[in-house]
């Protein structure tokens, strides 16, 4: 037994009910405001370090906790991921140059509700190859959330990602996965961006859970470096992710990480 609410599935997937939607969604909006307001500052010579205590500072204006600061031992706000690096890089003093495309992720706890979204941003001009990479990886996590839908499994999501992404001649990251969440960061099941269909286990109105697929240019591989964080792709191609926080309902998904001001998409100026 536990504090929560709802049931857990026999996979010990909880089961969340109707007024939890609503707290789900107040920590998904607050974590997409911040990315919306995070998104004119980056550009070419801010340094991570400087938007993640910007984020951090957002954070604790709205009253809200942040989910990562003492999140097994790291100390940010938010994980700063550029070019090559796949995802957890870590803030730091190192400056953005013109044509990096940079993918930030926050997490945020409101009353209890985790609320975990990452999307890309691009610092001055963006590459061709960046560009084209940036649209199969939004449009792959939407492909995702089409997929979800009570009685479908977590292998048809898995399925609907892969299948458009190596469609498109890049490679979907095996080696990190979406998560359960709810009253809790890291719950079951893992979410993988990979699979085949009728797999896994079945979706029921009343999961929560992240999709965040990670795709890269080149081969899917990825290696974490020694500071025991930063995953990066094995053969330095460029990587990209985005991520929402979303909730099954009677017939879909209702998103909670939706952009306030619908800037989600990199290239909505
Ligand atoms: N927000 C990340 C996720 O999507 C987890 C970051 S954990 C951290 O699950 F400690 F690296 F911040
Ligand atoms: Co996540
Ligand atoms: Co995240």
């Amino acid at each position: 037994m536990d504090d929560f609410t709802g049931r857990l599935t026999k996979d010990g997937i909880r089961i969340h009910q109707d007024a939890d939607f609503a707290g789900m969604h107040r920590a998904g909006a607050l974590a997409a405001d911040i990315l919306d307001r995070v998104a004119p500052l980056v550009v070419p010579g801010v340094t991570t370090g400087a938007l993640d205590a910007q984020i951090e500072a957002w954070v604790n204006e709205a009253e809200a906790t942040s989910a990562t600061i003492g999140y097994r031992g790291y100390q940010h706000a938010s994980c700063i991921s550029i070019n090559h690096v796949v995802c957890h890089g870590i803030p730091s003093e190192k400056k953005l140059k013109d044509g990096d495309i940079v993918n930030i992720d926050v997490t945020v706890i409101v009353d209890g509700w985790f609320g975990d979204t990452s999307r890309m941003f691009v610092a001055g001009n963006l590459p061709r190859k960046a560009e084209r990479l940036i649209q199969v990886t939004h449009d792959a996590l939407f492909k995702g959330i089409e997929a979800v839908k009570p009685g479908k499994t977590f292998g048809d999501i898995g399925y609907a990602i892969q299948s458009f992404v190596e469609s498109k001649r890049m490679s979907v990251v095996r080696d990190f996965c979406g998560h359960g969440l709810g009253q809790v960061f890291h719950a079951p099941p893992n979410v993988l961006h990979y699979g085949r269909p009728g797999t896994g286990p079945v979706l029921e109105e009343g999961m929560f859970f992240t999709i965040e697929p990670m795709v890269n240019l080149g081969r899917p591989e990825t290696k974490v470096l020694s500071d025991d964080w930063t995953a990066v792709t094995r053969d330095k191609s460029l990587s990209a992710q985005f991520e929402h926080s979303i909730g099954v309902t009677a017939d879909g998904a209702e998103i909670f990480t939706l952009s306030p001001a619908g800037k989600f998409h990199p290239t909505w100026a």
